[in-house]
């Protein structure tokens, strides 16, 4: 049976999920206590950037590394520098994961597992990612333990000792360590790609529409001195920077859709009758495009988020967190993630194309996210 949260089901799903976002929430997801780290990686983006001097470069590594970084200090209390041997190879065992969520090959595991046992490669890679990943979160939990803190709890690790303790008499509990191991194991892999894919998608947009970058530096500068450290409160003193972002999250649309759910009981949805069992993959993008919705659904819009005055408004068909029991448990955090981030760099710099780059590919590639193709840009200081 699936443990920890993203494909679990039942009883494990619910303990799991309930106390995964109560936890994050403890952990000021949404509020002052993740701002900070938040802050502190964007900082370290900014810093990479500028020592780049305006040179031309690939952001994909720097931006997940921001991103994985703060999920670290989430989950385990700390955060890795760029140079650290083991965060690589942490960074590497995921994409690999990923890398084979999305091959060819996976479908045929799925339908003929015992085939794939006969064809040793693509498998044993993903096995051998995923046991690294799961050590390294064993070896995460082994020094937690040591360190005995589990009166004053720092991180989700902290708390998640805490809870089995607390509920080791408790019939039908959930919690241990392998459904620990496999929620930290989900926080990333549902976290740090999908937020740092948004994030490429923030800056190749800034590209594309220059003028719709001068806008937001515009309403930057106006609003706050060079000097300030930007915080989730700004967005509502930066109603057009924070419509971008929104559209960004629209425009990029990296789900397409979600993982197939299960219904849980019969019932009827639009007249139609869905039996207990059925399999559900909600369609985010259409939502996301429905031009009953949206008033140019195929065009970059950022007024598809502001109303005649200029104020941000939020929109009915913006799915792009899925809705319902399933919905993103981190929507707070990543929301907080992009809008810091992105107002951080545009703050400091001009982002544009190298030259003799004459045209900037925004097709997707296909995958569980839909990821745009690798590129370079410059970061000018402004
Ligand atoms: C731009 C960033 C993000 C996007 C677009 C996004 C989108 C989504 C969507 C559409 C789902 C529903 C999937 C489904 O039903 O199959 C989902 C689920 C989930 N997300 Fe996110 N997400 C983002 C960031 C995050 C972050 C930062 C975290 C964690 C800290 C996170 C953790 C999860 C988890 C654990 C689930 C599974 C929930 C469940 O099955 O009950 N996501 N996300």
């Amino acid at each position: 049976m699936a443990k920890g949260i993203l494909v679990s089901n039942g009883l494990i799903w619910k303990q799991q999920r309930h106390f995964g976002i109560g936890t994050l929430r403890k952990l000021g997801m949404g509020n002052k206590g993740m701002e900070r780290g938040i802050q502190t990686e964007a900082h370290y983006l900014v810093e990479f950037f500028r020592e780049k001097q305006g040179e031309a470069v690939d952001p994909s590594f720097p931006i997940v590394h921001a991103v994985s970084n703060v999920i670290c200090a989430v989950v385990f209390g700390h955060r890795f520098s760029l140079e650290d041997k083991t965060f690589r190879r942490l960074i590497k065992a995921f994409n690999s994961i990923v890398a084979f969520g999305n091959s060819h090959f996976y479908y045929m595991c799925e339908m003929l597992p015992w085939l794939a046992e006969l064809l040793p490669g693509p498998l044993h890679k993903a096995r051998f990612s995923r046991d690294f990943v799961r050590s390294f979160v064993r070896r995460e939990i082994k020094s937690h333990k040591e360190k005995g803190r589990i009166d004053e709890p720092e991180d989700f690790i902290d708390f998640y000792l805490k809870q089995i303790e607390k509920t080791k008499n408790v019939p039908n509990s959930t919690f241990d360590e392998d459904n620990m191991v496999q929620s930290v194991f989900d926080l990333f892999l549902g976290g740090s790609e999908t937020t740092a894919t948004t994030l490429r998608w923030a800056l190749l947009f800034m590209l594309v529409y220059p003028d719709i970058q001068d806008k937001v530096q515009q309403e930057l500068d106006a609003v706050l001195s060079p000097s300030h450290l930007i915080c989730y409160e700004d967005r509502k003193k930066l109603p057009y920077t924070n419509a971008v972002v929104h559209e960004i999250l629209r425009f990029s649309s990296i789900i397409l859709i979600t993982l197939p759910r299960e219904a849980v009981k019969d019932t009827t949805l639009l007249g139609y009758h869905v039996p207990k069992g059925t399999l559900i993959m909600a369609n985010v993008d259409s939502a996301l495009f429905d031009p009953a919705y949206w008033e140019t659904p195929h065009q970059f819009n950022p007024g598809h988020f502001l109303d005649k005055g200029g104020n941000f408004v939020t929109r009915e068909a913006f799915l792009a967190f899925s809705a319902g029991h399933r919905v993103c448990l981190g929507e707070a955090m990543a929301k907080m993630e992009l809008f810091i981030i992105f107002c951080s760099l545009l703050q400091k710099f001009k982002f544009t194309v190298p030259e003799g780059v004459k045209e900037i590919n925004t097709d997707i590639i296909f995958g569980s996210t839909m990821k745009p193709h690798p590129y370079k840009l410059c970061a000018v200081l402004r």
